[in-house]
């Protein structure tokens, strides 16, 4: 990452428009336990997992793809707890600048789960909206790491969840991708509403996040087919939640 002597992340420009990105330190509340359990303490397997899917984007990332979405079929399947581990796993020992971008306005989770406050008025929708009405500002974004930013929507004040479907957030993505090795973006779920649809278009490749217990299989496919079947830009489903009994099943 280059930083300038104020503390922003330069981006080469294209347009005139484009401004630099500043970084803000992050404030701290406490964490939410799941995302650092499912890292550390938790079954040995989540962790080893997590490496082989870090190894699998790596190989994407030189085939030129750097900006993942995770959805899911429907609401409440794991989007956000996998998006957040997937975006520390992928920045681990700085191993690459990582951007993780919550894009699920109507249902904010990313600042709780890693336990920061979003400063005022500086949530993802809102510099949308702002940037939407004409404001030049430069995007802000909360620095957890050196190698991992986040750029998420605060659960204490209003968004703008219609900010989505404007141009300007394909652009955003678009702009700040350009600043980091991975962008990972927390979507809406798929089925229900057309927000996964208008992320995927912002992103190179969709990752889908199904939980073993309680997603149904009709709607994977459902959500699938939504993506695009197999032309489309789906390069992975990841399973949670699967028991012993489940895994010896499928041996
Ligand atoms: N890997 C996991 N291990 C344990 N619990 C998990 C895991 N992933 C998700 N959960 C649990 O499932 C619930 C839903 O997770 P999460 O908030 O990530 O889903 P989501 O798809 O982002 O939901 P929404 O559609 O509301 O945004 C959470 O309460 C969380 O505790
Ligand atoms: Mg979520």
């Amino acid at each position: 990452m280059a930083y300038d002597s104020q503390r922003t992340l330069v981006i080469q420009r294209r347009e005139p428009s484009e401004a630099p990105v500043r970084i803000v330190p992050a404030w701290a509340s406490p964490p939410d336990t799941r995302v650092l359990v499912m890292l550390g303490e938790s079954s040995a397997e989540a962790p080893a997992a997590l490496r082989l899917i870090r190894f699998r984007l790596e190989q994407k990332r030189a085939e030129g793809m750097w900006t993942f979405a995770v959805t899911s079929a429907r609401d409440g399947e794991g989007k956000s707890v996998f998006a957040t581990q997937l975006a520390l796993v992928l920045s681990e020992s700085q191993r690459a600048t990582v951007l993780l971008a919550e894009a699920n306005f109507h249902r904010p989770t990313v600042a709780s789960l890693l336990g920061f406050r979003i400063p005022s008025g500086q949530g993802f929708s809102p510099q949308l909206s702002r940037k939407m009405h004409g404001s030049a500002e430069p995007w802000a974004v909360v620095a957890l790491g050196p190698s991992l930013h986040v750029l998420a929507e605060s659960p204490e004040e209003p968004g703008y969840p219609e900010t989505l479907h404007s141009p300007y957030f394909t652009k955003a993505i678009g702009f700040l991708a350009r600043g980091y090795d991975f962008v990972v973006v927390d979507s809406p779920s798929v089925l229900g509403s057309g927000e996964a649809l208008v992320v995927e278009g912002a992103v190179d490749a969709v990752i889908l996040v199904a939980r073993s217990q309680r997603t149904k299989g009709a709607d994977i496919r459902e959500a699938l087919k939504t993506l695009g079947g197999d032309t489309g830009k789906c390069v992975g489903v990841v399973l949670w939640d699967v028991t012993e009994g489940q895994k010896k099943s499928k041996r």
